[in-house]
């Protein structure tokens, strides 16, 4: 049975995903971390638990050791807004944070390193429809840059130590059980906290602004699959372009209205916009589909009717 630590548990992906990887191998081996202790009633209370900074190297070999960890799943780190707010503190939390995610993994015999970059990989000059696998990567971001070194980095301990890292490049995810940590992407789960609330949404980006997304289910399932995948039908190791729906801040809006009538949704586009500019408006995932059969299961008018279904009674509580 593997025993697993999850770092940046407490975010928006790893309190979704460390559950999951609970319910298949058991509480006891799978190990939450972050850099802030969590809720006693949050997702993560049903194992244990770690405070830890992903930047000290030492206490991270510390926490690997005592628990006999064999997998990591590295989930910290600063998004792209945060990130542009503040560029070094993104460099230093992404890189170093993952060169000691890297380097621990090595010294300890760690087995296999879960790694995840971004559609904040691609840039102004890369194809935007959709954005191909092997493509041109100059992101206008200080979070893009790090998602860059990230891929590479990963394909490298691949190469050079034999350390089996796997990543997919995740589009803007939208969730119900935690608030997104400070994307470009995060109007996407706003909209519909502000829509059950008030029935009204000011959105940050422009109504014709179409970007690549996917619903929190189909990102737990990608990562499971890509990490149970056979090593010998990968083509590729921590850059799989990954695809779920993509549609307009308009599009979300008027799905909502069709649960919510009287919702009004007005903009008024922010420095985020440029951000959102800077991205492809959707993605080829081929490889993904030909080396470990992924398929999206939710479109627009699923993923809209289950966070709806979601969220509403916890909002009226
Ligand atoms: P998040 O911001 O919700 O969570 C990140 C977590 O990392 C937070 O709980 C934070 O406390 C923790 N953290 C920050 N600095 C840390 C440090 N120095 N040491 C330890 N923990 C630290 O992010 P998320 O959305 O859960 O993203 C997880 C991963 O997925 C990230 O690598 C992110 O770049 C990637 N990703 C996310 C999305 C998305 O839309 N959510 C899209 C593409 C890629
Ligand atoms: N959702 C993320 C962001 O907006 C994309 O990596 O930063």
């Amino acid at each position: 049975m593997q025993r697993i630590l999850v770092t940046g548990a407490a975010g928006q992906i790893g309190s979704e995903l460390t559950p999951a990887l609970r319910e298949r191998y058991g509480s006891t081996h799978v190990v939450a971390s972050d850099l802030r202790t969590p809720a006693a009633d949050s997702p993560l209370s049903g194992g244990p638990f770690e405070l830890l900074d992903v930047r000290d190297r030492t206490r991270l070999q510390a926490v690997v050791v005592s628990h006999n960890i064999d997998a990591i799943y590295h989930m910290a780190a600063i998004l792209s807004a945060t990130g542009e707010a503040n560029p070094q503190l993104a460099w230093d939390v992404n890189i170093n944070g993952l060169v000691n995610v890297l380097e621990v993994a090595r010294a300890t015999g760690v087995r296999r390193v879960f790694c995840p970059s971004s559609i904040a990989v691609f840039g102004p000059e890369t194809p935007r429809c959709p954005a191909p696998q092997l493509t041109v990567l100059h992101p206008s971001t200080v979070y893009g840059l790090t998602k860059v070194t990230g891929e590479l980095l990963g394909d490298y301990y691949v190469q050079r130590y034999g350390l089996d890292v796997r990543g997919l490049r995740y589009p803007g995810i939208i969730s119900s059980e935690t608030p997104p940590g400070g994307g470009t992407t995060d109007y996407a789960v706003d909209i519909f906290y502000q829509a059950l609330r008030t029935a009204q949404y000011t959105c940050f980006v422009r109504p014709d602004t179409v970007l690549p997304m996917m619903y929190m289910p189909d990102c737990i399932r990608a990562t499971l699959a890509l990490m149970d995948a056979d090593a010998s039908r990968l083509t590729r190791h921590c850059d799989y372009n990954v695809a779920g729906i993509s549609f307009s801040a308009a599009d979300l809006a008027a799905e909502i209205v069709r649960h919510i009538p009287g919702f009004a949704c007005t903009y008024e586009p922010d420095f985020r916009q440029a951000i959102a500019d800077s991205w492809p408006q959707s993605i080829d995932d081929a490889p993904a589909r030909t080396d470990w059969d992924w398929r999206p299961s939710f479109d627009l008018a699923s993923m809209t009717a289950d966070m709806i279904r979601r969220l509403k009674p916890r909002l009226a509580a």
